[in-house]
């Protein structure tokens, strides 16, 4: 949870920085460029992490089969009323610890994930990621989570 905390929070200020200097297409730009790299320095230590959903914008965030799962758990688990704030699942899997915690949709992350995408974003995601699947979330929608892996002995 300490690592996800400062992953999350410069995900959003570089975003809003983008976007507060050039708009949202300057937005999209540079959440193309920088979170993988942001991910990447993140990953320190003996944890690697990242960010996964059922349904992806960038297919490197595709979830494998035991995210999926979680991810698919997480959805029932909202339908059942519980709330996607703190939600999370950990599990011992094959030498490893894997955990993940849900990623609520807010009211930000409409422009680039909700139904109404401005035409020119949505030619310049298109362009980015022709096989584009997170668009149409609602606020409170289970858009993805983080997700956590380290060897265990
Ligand atoms: C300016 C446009 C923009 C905004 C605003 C935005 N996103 Fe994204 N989002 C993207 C792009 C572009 C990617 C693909 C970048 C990557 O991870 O490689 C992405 C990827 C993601 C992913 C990784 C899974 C995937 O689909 O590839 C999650 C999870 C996510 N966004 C959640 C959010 C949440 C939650 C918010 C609001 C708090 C938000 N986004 C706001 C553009 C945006």
């Amino acid at each position: 949870m300490a690592l996800i905390a400062p992953f999350q929070q410069q995900l959003m200020a570089t975003v809003k920085a983008a976007r507060d200097s050039g708009g949202p297409q300057r937005a999209v730009q540079a959440c193309q460029e920088l979170a993988p790299q942001i991910t990447h320095e993140h990953s320190g230590g003996s944890w690697q992490i990242g960010r996964t959903a059922l349904r992806v914008r960038n297919p490197d965030n595709a979830p494998d089969a035991w995210e999926r799962k979680v991810l698919e758990q997480f959805r029932q688990r909202a339908a059942a009323g519980e709330q996607l704030e703190q939600m999370r699942y950990a599990e011992r899997v094959d030498g490893e610890l894997r955990l993940m915690k849900a990623i609520p949709t807010a009211e930000a992350c409409l422009a680039c994930h909700g139904h109404a995408v401005e035409p020119e974003l949505a030619a310049l995601i298109d362009q980015y990621y022709p096989e584009d699947q997170a668009r149409g979330f609602e606020v409170g929608d289970l858009r993805g989570a983080f997700t956590l892996r380290r060897a265990v002995k």
